[in-house]
């Protein structure tokens, strides 16, 4: 959203790191390219004119280069995505899955959306809850996320209620009212337009349907941020060299995590937007959070 800077940037003074791009989400500077004072004011045209920007980990970029920037991060990580999260995570990822899966209430027969899917995680675990009389729908936006889920499902059986479908979380092609269960994980953050995305999942879940997002958030305790901190910045992208020679994906999944909407700014996002009883559960220490929302 384009919020206007000049009220905000007053308040950002007082945090005395703006660089830092944490400083920036947190004080809402999400803002039009704004270059020094005067000659915004002598060329109102050139204000008017100026795309919006938005931000890429700590970089500030067009709004329509975000998606490709966000497409080339996963393109390149695709291949190694689940060995990544495995050694990242110490293996905890999956039981954030399975605590995903339970709050999701999906039943046999159920229509289960997976968006932001992936390589399949929650998927698999769906297909065997709904059974032959229900669905899921893969969707990612990226073609080569997207394969190696395919190919990784295909491989371990899970076939026949189950489609895979190249999609944009922002501009979901379903039918209003369609789904019982919306799941996103780990794939709000990159999204351009959040507000969009999450407008857009409440339009094809049912009355009564559930939208769980699983994502990083901001941890609870200040002394194990700090630590949190040094392990983001210092061993995620050297563990990205050295498995998938690309230490600028990882470096960008660290920074990404600091610019997300903490635990309560994404609650009020998904009431804004329409979801009633929106709830959050931390998970290690809020390093991770689970929001529920019900569709009235
Ligand atoms: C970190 S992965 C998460 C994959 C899986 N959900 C998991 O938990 O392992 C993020 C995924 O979001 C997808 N993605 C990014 N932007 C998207 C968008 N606008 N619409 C749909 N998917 C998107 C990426 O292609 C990528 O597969």
């Amino acid at each position: 959203m384009i919020a206007p800077c000049d009220r905000r940037r007053r308040r950002a003074r007082a945090c005395d790191n703006l660089a830092h791009g944490a400083c920036r989400a947190r004080l809402g500077l999400e803002c039009r390219p704004h270059s020094s004072g005067e000659s915004d004011m002598t060329d109102p045209r050139k204000e008017r004119d100026a795309e919006p920007t938005t931000h890429f980990g700590y970089q500030s970029v067009p709004e329509s280069q975000k998606a490709q920037k966000v497409a080339e991060v996963f393109h390149s990580v695709a291949a190694r995505y689940d060995l990544m999260n495995d050694l990242m995570s110490g293996g905890v990822h999956r039981l954030w899955k399975r605590f995903t899966i339970e709050l999701s209430g999906a039943r046999p027969g159920n229509r289960v959306l997976d968006i932001a899917g992936g390589t399949g995680d929650l998927t698999r675990q769906f297909s065997r809850i709904v059974g032959a009389t229900g669905e899921v729908v893969l969707a990612d936006i990226n073609a080569s996320m997207l394969k190696v889920g395919r190919d990784r499902l295909l491989d371990k059986g899970v076939a026949g209620n189950v489609k895979f479908v190249q999609a944009d979380a922002e501009k979901l092609p379903f039918p209003d009212n369609h789904f019982d269960v919306v799941t996103i994980a780990f794939g709000l953050r990159n999204v351009t337009h959040k507000e969009d995305a999450i407008r857009s999942m409440l339009r094809v879940l049912k009355p009564g349907g559930r939208l769980l997002v699983l994502e990083f958030s901001k941890p609870t305790n200040p002394l194990f941020s700090r630590a949190y901190d040094t392990y983001s910045f210092s061993l995620l992208p050297l563990m990205g060299k050295l498995i998938t020679n690309d230490a600028d994906s990882y470096r960008y999944l660290a920074e990404s995590i600091r610019m997300h909407p903490d635990q309560e700014t994404l609650k009020g996002m998904m009431v804004e937007a329409g979801f009633d009883r929106v709830t959050y559960h931390n998970m290690t220490g809020g390093v991770v959070a689970l929001h529920r929302g019900i569709k009235p």
